[in-house]
């Protein structure tokens, strides 16, 4: 057995103004950007490809996130970080869940450091009174074999992949199956008509101050109105403050985020919204991130109108981006149908898995 030590990592408020030049590579910036270093180099031997990379800049703002308050570990072999650990919950009292995520280099595996992270981030779990731990996973690609299917009767993953085996050895079960799709740009068509009765907005960067309060709904609607398969997650509290502090977060990771919104011209109320994480750089892929329709405004076209727009916008601020990833739950006909009439292809599946504490 090799022999690792497992810490606890200070997360950094700033990046930049904590590492002078030539500074010596062991202060809360330093370990941050080796952290990013080691899950970009994880998650691209799961992919096949650089595409999911993200600069420590980019990774940053949802570390400092307080209303889903997250704690880093990393094992280190010879002083070098070569996995990490990550205990993350929603804040709130009646939260009964806590989601934990393990990975570690392939050069690394079958050591006992897996089991070693996973048992510092479930204690952390079991002392503040969780009951259920979950986990979001890529699967690896392709290759036929045996495969588990989800319980909701959409979608499968490798039953023989790394993922899957050590997640079965410590007592998770599949809860459900996402869809990683890909999008390969440009588009070869145009925007259709805008349903009647309703505009489509457009921003780049922070929420117009006077929306915050329309979009915090809609972010709400993210966290109840999305099939969620036998995952337990409780509804997320979303007001105009907590849009301002996300978008005052995200203003400094380096990437641009383009909204578009579904106005309901009648009640001047926004209905509906999607975005897009656009890196600086036009080699890398672009996100698509959250996407929602509320329910009474369904069916009128607007999701496909919207990241229609979105993607004209995207075109329109220059650049020659190549590739937009997007995750869907396997069993969510409606957003799979939107992004496959975009000529979004599947490419990758990924598993939220559960335990009991
Ligand atoms: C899953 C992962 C974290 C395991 O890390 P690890 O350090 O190899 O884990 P461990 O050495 O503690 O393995 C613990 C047990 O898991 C099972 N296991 C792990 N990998 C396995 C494999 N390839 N085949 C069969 N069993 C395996 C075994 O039961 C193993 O115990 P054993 O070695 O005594 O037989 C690692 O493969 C990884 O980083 N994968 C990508 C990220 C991921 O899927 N994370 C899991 C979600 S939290």
């Amino acid at each position: 057995m090799i022999p690792f030590v497992i810490n606890e990592l200070a997360i950094p408020a700033n990046l930049a103004a904590e590492i002078p030049p030539g500074s010596s590579p062991s202060s809360p910036a330093a370990d941050f950007i080796e952290m990013t270093r080691v899950r970009n180099e994880i998650e691209a031997e799961m992919v096949g490809s650089d595409d999911l990379a993200v600069e420590p800049g980019e990774l940053l703002p949802g570390w400092l996130d307080h209303y889903s308050p997250k704690r880093l570990f990393v094992a280190r072999v010879d002083g070098r970080i070569v996995a990490r650990g990550i205990h993350e919950a929603q804040s709130g009292d009646s939260v009964r869940s806590a989601w934990l995520s393990v990975e570690v280099l392939s050069a690394y595996r079958r050591q006992g450091i897996g089991t070693a992270l996973h048992r510092r981030v479930a204690e952390i779990a079991r002392s503040e009174g969780r009951t259920v731990l979950q986990s979001f996973v890529l699967h690896v690609l392709g290759g036929g074999g045996e495969r588990i299917d989800s319980p909701t009767g959409f979608g499968s993953v490798s039953a023989h992949d790394d993922s899957t085996r050590f997640l079965l050895s410590h007592g998770y079960r599949l809860a459900q199956v996402e869809r990683m799709s890909r999008l390969i740009l440009p588009l070869t068509f145009g925007l259709p008509s805008p349903a009647p009765g309703y505009d489509l907005l457009f921003w780049r960067g922070p929420t117009p101050a006077e929306r915050r309060a329309q979009l915090a709904v809609l972010h709400a609607g993210m966290s109840t109105d999305v099939p969620l398969g036998e995952l337990d997650y409780e509804p997320e509290e979303w007001d105009a403050t907590r849009v301002k502090l996300l978008d005052e977060r995200t203003v400094g990771d380096g990437r641009r985020m383009l909204t578009v919104a579904a106005r309901h011209r009648a009640s001047d109320t926004l209905v509906g919204f999607t975005q897009l994480s656009v890196p600086v750089d036009d080699a890398r892929a672009v996100f698509q991130e959250n996407t929602i329709v509320v329910g009474a405004h369904r069916g009128h076209g607007l999701g496909l109108a919207m990241k229609l727009e979105n993607l004209t916008e995207l075109r329109q601020a220059g650049g020659a981006f190549r590739h937009v990833y997007t995750w869907n739950a396997e069993e969510n006909r409606h957003m799979l149908a939107v992004n496959e009439a975009l000529g979004f292809e599947p490419v990758g599946y990924s598993g939220s898995w559960r335990r009991e504490l």
